[in-house]
């Protein structure tokens, strides 16, 4: 079956019920994996969601000499003995972003590097200026010819990163580029995303030396091996914020488990503002909306501990039938609002300008044909036809897959009318 003819069918109006586990977070998972290459010896890792990025990056540990299995509960069991190569074939880099993750592990192991520029959403420019900048305050030569970044780590040693903006990728980047560099580095102006806390405890696990994670400050001291380790990652705060607000734009009562209430407080506090009733525990989530929900007047992304970016486009799909007007403002990445035109189409109120979005609320949606342009834009979809009137049809859903593993079995869990199609 070719899955990039799969498309999604959803009858809309079903009220949301029930309970739902999250799954481990795609965006902690694929570090780990590219952290992985460090350890030459066995690295298990549980409870994994078989996603298109996981397969990308596994393909990628295997072109570099590593092997993988998975068993019959989705752990996984990886080992880099044999790892020999420090070059990642241009066809799996411009697959994924976070191939780009693999400089830092491979340069911390191998001292040189050669990968071409990374893929990923198409939701901006995305730069890897930082992530050059902060391995060239490690003593890394980089030459960028040909469309490829060749990395000389011969003389690599630990030394002081000050990142000009706290991006995710760097600091995970350079947090691995240091593990098994000689001497003690420093990041600041570090991000502070959940996901670069259960990196370190990860790389922790192996016998790293990290401490600061979750701070603006991040200190790695060198060592010089690592060791066999199991780790459970944690669970994706993004796909347990999806379903809480499919809970808001659908009406409904919901548990959300394994959701670390305390990586979801921006979120929680927009949907509050929306009308929703919250019971709230360390690691699960009861809401229940029973009104049209009200506007959130403002939504605002910013880097962690602000509104995250990932939910932006779910977030804008539940404005679309609030009540009243919001102000959404995009600051992490230029063209991230590929879903509004879709959501148009249903009969949604939106201007956009740059990287501002006005949404006036309308009583609901109707059901449409639509494509998902990027993985959560196409997530907003999904939630827009289960609360739309009528019959929406979601095209290029591998954009989806890409972080949703079988979002429409979810979505049926919790009542949704929801069918997979070729
Ligand atoms: C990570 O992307 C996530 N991806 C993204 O999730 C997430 O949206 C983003 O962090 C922000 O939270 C993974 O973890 C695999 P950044 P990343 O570097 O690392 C600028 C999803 O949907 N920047 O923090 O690429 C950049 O242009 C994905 O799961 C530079 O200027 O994000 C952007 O404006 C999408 N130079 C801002 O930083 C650089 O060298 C945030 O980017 C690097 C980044």
């Amino acid at each position: 079956m070719d899955k990039n003819n799969e498309r999604l069918v959803i009858v809309g109006g079903n009220r949301l019920e029930g309970e739902i586990v999250v799954c481990t977070s795609k965006n902690a998972v694929l570090p780990i994996l590219a952290a992985s290459i460090l350890n030459s010896g066995n690295t298990i890792l549980h409870n994994i969601s078989p996603i298109t990025d996981v397969f990308n990056m596994l393909n990628i540990l295997s072109t570099l000499g590593c092997s993988y299995r998975w068993d019959n509960n989705n752990n996984l069991y990886i080992n880099c003995a044999k790892a020999h190569s420090w070059e990642i074939p241009p066809d799996l880099a411009r697959e994924i972003r976070s191939s780009i993750f693999m400089l830092g592990s491979i340069l911390s192991r191998f001292r040189a590097a050669k990968v071409s520029y990374p893929g990923g959403c198409d939701i901006g420019i995305r730069p890897i200026d930082l992530h050059l900048k902060g391995l060239r305050d490690l003593n890394v030569k980089i030459k960028e010819e040909h469309g490829f970044i060749i990395c000389d780590g011969s003389n690599m040693k630990g030394g002081n990163i000050h990142l000009d903006y706290p991006s995710v990728g760097a600091t995970e980047n350079l947090m691995m580029a240091a593990v098994l560099t000689e001497g003690i580095t420093q990041i600041r102006n570090a991000a502070k995303e959940p996901e670069i806390t259960d990196l370190q405890n990860f790389i922790n696990a192996m016998g790293g030396k990290i401490s600061g994670a979750g701070t603006s400050t991040i200190t790695i001291q060198g060592v010089e091996t690592l060791s066999d380790c199991e780790y459970w990652p944690m669970s994706d705060r993004i796909i347990g914020g999806t379903y809480l607000i499919a809970c808001a734009i659908c009406g409904g009562k919901i548990r959300v488990n394994n959701c670390q209430s305390e990586y979801l407080y921006a979120l929680i506090a927009k949907l509050r503002e929306s009308g929703c009733e919250f019971s709230i525990m360390p690691d699960y989530i009861d809401i229940e909306c029973n009104s049209r929900p009200m506007t959130a007047q403002i939504i605002e992304t910013l880097p962690y501990p602000g509104f995250p970016t990932d939910l932006q486009a779910p977030m804008t799909a539940l404005q679309t039938i609030s009540e009243g007007t919001c102000m959404i403002i995009e600051n992490m990445f230029e063209t991230r609002f590929k879903h509004c035109p879709e959501l148009i189409k249903m009969g949604a109120n939106i201007t956009v300008r740059d990287r501002m979005a006005i949404v006036r609320g309308v009583e609901s949606l109707q059901g449409a044909e639509v494509t998902a342009m990027d993985l959560r834009g196409g997530a907003a979809l999904v939630l827009a036809g289960l609360a739309a009137k009528g019959t929406t049809i979601v095209n290029n859903i591998s954009h989806i897959d890409r972080g949703y593993y079988l979002i429409e079995e979810q979505f049926k869990k919790l009542g949704g009318q929801i069918e997979r199609i070729a």
